[in-house]
């Protein structure tokens, strides 16, 4: 399919996924992808750079991101270091005419994103954002079904994205907590996801109100990544600024209607993101935690089948079922969507198409999260 090496800045939760997800795609995707390779990591300084690349498997590994970056052997660079840093770290990479998959929310701010969007477009290389549960194949197969009207006029949306990792007050003020390092909390992190996923089956979001709390207000400070447990006994504590849950209502151009909740307080909520899509025609109800099973319901039942009906996916007849695992109760976990992503990625870059989502859809969430947060503060609807 071509030569292609990349590069990895950020070695962290998500930069060990996608390192993770590169060996999946030389496994699911083996003949076309045999002249790609994961070539050198960059991390913040040279003991994570050291240790990241010995965990992960580099051989080749800097502190100095703009090394990377300046290297003519590098085509792809996937961008997976806290949300402050994408937008400095993206624009030098397409000064360098690199191909650039970020991870998400792309920018602080809508305003960031468009300047980003706009580079890369002017630039001419292929971009991506890491939206990575549009890529789950039930949710793949959920798109194959909007996009064939079997939904009829999609009328709702709604979704839920909350974990509980927030719940313990020791876990450390990392950058996730943090506004000028993050942007906001569970909003950006993950109510971005389901905003993606709104815009993704239903289509564009015009207005929003939206309400935001914050319960742990302050946390020791630490440079941990998530919530873990340590210990505090002589923990210095800083301030949280950033929404634990955030509730929004929307709605959407095409005269659809919806909602959306974030949080990372609920208790017994691991990775909870669920959604469900009701249209004249039928409903269909996805939740990552049970990620290989749809549940689905058309008016068109016999009334004594009417409900929803549970479709385990993966068969060859769904999206990657003939690339992925040959049987379709074997299953997919967090990985697999990282995978396809990827993939995509990469066949995007090698046949010098556009990739889907791209830095326009970055722009677009960053959008709606502006729209919400001023919603918040005006405590009114705000048009997005
Ligand atoms: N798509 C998803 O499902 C998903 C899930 C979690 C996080 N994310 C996103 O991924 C990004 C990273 O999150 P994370 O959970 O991996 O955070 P993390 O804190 O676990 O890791 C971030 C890593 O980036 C490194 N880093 C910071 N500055 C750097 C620099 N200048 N050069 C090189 N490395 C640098 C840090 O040392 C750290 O190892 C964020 O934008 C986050 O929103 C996406």
């Amino acid at each position: 399919m071509g030569e292609l090496n990349i590069g990895l800045i950020g070695a962290g939760l998500i930069g060990r996924t996608h390192s993770i997800a590169y060996r999946m795609v030389k496994g699911f995707f083996t003949e076309k992808t045999k002249e790609v390779s994961l070539k050198v990591l960059a991390e913040e300084n040279e003991e994570a750079a050291r240790n990241g690349a010995a965990n992960l498997g580099f051989d080749e590994w800097t502190a100095d991101y703009r090394e990377l970056l300046a290297r003519k052997d590098i085509r792809l660079v996937i961008v997976a270091v806290p949300n402050y840093k994408h937008k400095e770290i993206v624009l030098e990479a397409i000064k360098h005419g690199k191909h650039v998959l970020c991870e998400k929310p792309l920018a602080m701010n809508a305003p960031d994103a468009k300047q980003i969007f706009d580079a890369a477009e002017k630039a001419g290389i292929t971009h991506g954002i890491g939206f990575n549960y549009r890529k789950a194949p039930a949710v793949l197969l959920i798109k194959r079904w909007v996009d064939n009207g079997m939904f009829g006029d999609i009328v709702s949306y709604r979704s839920s994205f909350i974990q509980d990792w927030g719940i313990d007050e020791n876990g450390p003020l990392s950058w996730r907590f943090q506004k000028k390092l993050a942007g906001s909390g569970s909003l950006g992190d993950l109510g971005s996801h389901a905003i993606d996923m709104a815009r993704f089956l239903i289509g564009e979001v015009s207005e929003v109100v939206g309400t935001v709390s914050t319960h742990v207000h302050k946390r020791p400070i630490s440079t941990g990544g998530l919530g873990h447990k340590q210990d505090t006994g002589t923990a210095e504590y800083g301030k949280v600024d950033v929404d634990d849950i955030c509730d929004v209502l929307m709605e959407f151009e095409n005269g659809a209607q919806g909602g959306m909740v974030s949080s990372r307080l609920a208790p017994g909520r691991k990775n909870h993101f669920e959604f469900e899509v009701y249209g004249t025609k039928a409903g269909v109800f996805f939740d990552w935690e049970r990620p290989n099973e749809v549940l689905f319901s058309s008016v068109d039942m016999p009334g004594d089948q009417s409900g929803f009906n549970r479709i385990l996916v993966g068969g060859f007849q769904h999206p990657y079922g003939e690339n992925l695992w040959p049987i379709p109760g074997m299953g997919i976990g967090f990985a697999e969507p990282f995978a396809v992503q990827l993939f995509e990625m990469i066949d995007a870059v090698l046949n010098e198409r556009k990739a889907s989502p791209g830095f326009y859809d970055g722009w677009k969430v960053n959008q709606v999260l502006d729209a919400i947060e001023s919603s918040v503060k005006k405590r009114a609807w705000c048009k997005v």
